[in-house]
Parts: structure tokens; C-alpha cells; sequence
């Protein structure tokens, strides 16, 4: 028995994938537990071998029972809780984003609770924050108020809030992070994909529309997963706390320009939406930093090409099927 044998749901997600590409080159046993069946992004940043050696549990986080079987049955001991649905998906049917997102995370505090796990470490969002014109600065802190825009803010919001009462109740101790634009291979669906979907477009060589504008705090996955990681590893934190992720605060022409600079052949065919996302520009990871230490972190520039490199390689050896994607 491993003690960092590590549950970690939704990891065939993005950020997923890279927290389970990480923990296994950590040589730490990794338990998938996600209701869907394409492994396209694991295929996409691990190797085949890597692959082989994780275990694999189909399971829906809204069923109580399967989560608790499904985590009994690994033996893990720490768990990352990363399925959640997105906010378009929330936006397209509220009663199974509350589901998922509400309830999928009480039942992860449930199956902790059951078993005497008493460290969690789970997905929250900078979506509980509301617009930039809300907060008397640019980049705001961790205490800044919390004033959710959307229903998945909401959500988020209430996991924040259910973690906090498992806490109190029950000691489970827990760490929330809340990531803003994730980038990096990997990052397909979701509000925010754009800008890494150019990125695939410019490795194809072809032109690419980012959805938004403005200026906004981007994090490289792979900055992202080790970050989820760092807080899970940290088994003596007591407390229920959630944290701003920090990364890259930048306007979206400089991810423009960054990609222009990995891939030269693009220039001017990356496009942006001039239209600003309804959150501040900025989170600072200044206490996360001070309860976990210190945080990995890849300038824009160095992730935009890592990506672009890693896309470029993925189409020339059929790892991923552009049409497949963009369909
Ligand atoms: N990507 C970002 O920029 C970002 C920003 C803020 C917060 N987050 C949060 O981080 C976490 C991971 O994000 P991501 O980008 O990897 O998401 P993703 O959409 O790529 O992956 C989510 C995963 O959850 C799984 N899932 C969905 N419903 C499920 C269910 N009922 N039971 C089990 N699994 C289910 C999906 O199959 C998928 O593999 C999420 O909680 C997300 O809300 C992400």
C-alpha cells in the first residue's frame, strides 16, 4: 500500500489529466474516477505505459454509493475532486450543474467522512468572484468578496461553503483552489478554452477566433495539476480553506502575440473578441503561496510554446485528430 495513492475525479477532465500525468511520474498510484470513457487527453499527455498503470473506476459523482464503493474499493487515501461541469454546461441544464457540481462534492465529503479521510483537495473557481468593476483594484486577494456571476460561481460558491460546515461538523480538513483560464494541452471544453484552441489552430496552421478579450489571469495546466498536488501532500493542514491560483496576468493580445511568436506562420490570423470576461483581471496566489509554499509557475510565453510544440507533435504523430476536435 501506497499512503499517496491518490483519487482523483474528473481526471480524464484537463487539469485532471495533468494532476494524474504528474502523480505518475511520481511513481504515485492514481484512481480515476470519472463518468466518461475518452481517454483523449490522458492519450494525449501521457504514454502508453503511464496509461496501463492507473486504475480506472466509471462512476458518477451525484451517486452517493458509487463514490463511497469506488473509493473503498481503491484504498486510496487523498483524494483531488476535479468532476464538475463547466458553465456552459451549467447555463444548458441548472438541475444537473447543481447536481454534479452541489451534490457530486457533498458526496466526495460523504465517502471521506465514511472512510476517516480527513484531508480534501478540491475544484473551486475565480467564478465566485463577480465583475472587475465590482472591486477597488485590478488584481484582487483572496478575501475579496464573493459575488458569482453565473450559477456555476453559485455552485462553486456552495462548495466553498460545504467544505467549510465538513469541517466544523466533522474535522475533514480541506484545500479549494480556484483556477481562472486554464492553457495547456488538454484544455478543449469550457468557457474559457479558447485561447489554447488557437493555440491548436496555430499549430495547425490555420486561423482561430478567442471568444474573449481583455485582460485576465491565465495558468498553465501543468502549473495548475502540481499546485493540486502540492496541497493534496500536505496531509498535516488542518482547517477548510479555499485560495486564489495566481499565474499569468495578462491581456488577451499578449496570448495573441505569444502564440504569434511560437507560431510565426499565423500572424495575423489569431483573432480575439474584443468583449472583456465578467470577473476581475486578476487573482493574486499571494496566500496560497503563504499556506503551501512556494508555487510553480511557467511564464505565458514558455507555456503558449510548450503547448504549441506538444500540438504540433500530436498532429504529425495522429495523437490528435484536429476535425475530431473542432467538430
Ligand atoms: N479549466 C479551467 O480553466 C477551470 C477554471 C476554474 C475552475 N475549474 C475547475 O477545475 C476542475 C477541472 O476542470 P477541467 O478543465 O479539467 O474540466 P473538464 O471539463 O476538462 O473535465 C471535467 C471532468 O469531469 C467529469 N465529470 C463530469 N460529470 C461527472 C460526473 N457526474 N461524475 C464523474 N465525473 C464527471 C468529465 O467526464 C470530465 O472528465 C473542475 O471542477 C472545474 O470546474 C477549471
Amino acid at each position: 500500500m501506497n499512503d499517496a495513492h491518490t483519487f482523483v475525479t474528473g481526471a480524464l477532465g484537463c487539469i485532471g489529466a495533468w494532476v494524474t500525468r504528474n502523480l505518475l511520474r511520481k511513481d504515485v498510484p492514481v484512481t480515476v474516477f470519472d463518468l466518461g470513457t475518452d481517454r483523449k487527453r490522458l492519450e494525449l499527455i501521457l504514454e502508453p505505459d503511464e496509461i496501463a498503470r492507473i486504475c480506472f473506476i466509471r462512476g458518477d459523482v451525484t451517486d452517493t454509493e458509487a463514490v463511497e464503493n469506488a473509493l473503498r474499493s481503491c484504498g486510496a487515501r487523498r483524494i483531488i475532486h476535479l468532476a464538475a461541469l463547466q458553465v456552459p454546461f451549467c447555463r444548458a441544464n441548472p438541475p444537473l450543474g447543481a447536481s454534479v457540481n452541489v451534490i457530486g462534492t457533498i458526496n466526495i465529503f460523504e465517502a471521506a467522512k465514511a472512510l476517516g479521510i480527513d484531508h480534501v483537495v478540491y475544484a473551486s473557481s475565480a467564478a465566485v468572484y463577480g465583475s472587475g468593476d465590482e472591486y477597488d483594484r485590478d488584481i484582487i486577494e483572496n478575501d475579496a468578496p464573493f459575488l458569482p456571476k453565473n450559477l456555476y460561481g453559485v455552485f462553486k460558491l456552495a462548495n466553498q461553503g460545504t467544505a467549510q460546515i465538513y469541517h466544523q461538523d466533522y474535522g475533514i480538513n480541506s484545500i479549494g483552489l480556484r483556477p481562472y483560464t486554464v492553457y495547456g494541452p488538454g484544455r478543449d471544453q469550457g468557457m474559457t478554452s479558447t485561447p489554447t484552441r488557437a493555440m491548436l489552430a496555430a499549430a495547425a496552421g490555420q486561423p482561430w477566433h478567442i471568444s474573449f478579450g481583455g485582460r485576465n489571469g491565465f495558468q498553465f495546466a501543468d502549473d495548475v495539476a502540481k499546485t493540486f498536488i502540492q496541497a493534496s501532500d500536505l496531509t498535516a493542514w488542518k482547517g477548510a480553506e479555499s485560495f486564489n491560483l495566481g499565474g499569468s496576468i495578462a491581456h488577451v493580445s499578449e496570448v495573441v502575440a505569444a502564440i504569434e511568436k511560437a507560431a510565426p506562420e499565423v500572424s495575423g490570423r489569431i483573432t480575439f473578441e474584443d468583449a472583456p470576461l465578467a470577473l476581475p483581471a486578476g487573482t493574486s496566489d499571494r496566500a496560497l503561496a503563504d499556506a503551501i509554499g512556494p508555487l510553480p509557475f511557467t511564464p505565458l510565453d514558455e507555456g503558449v510554446a510548450f503547448t504549441i510544440a506538444h500540438f504540433r507533435d500530436a498532429l504529425s504523430s495522429g495523437r490528435i485528430d484536429l476535425d475530431a476536435y473542432n467538430a
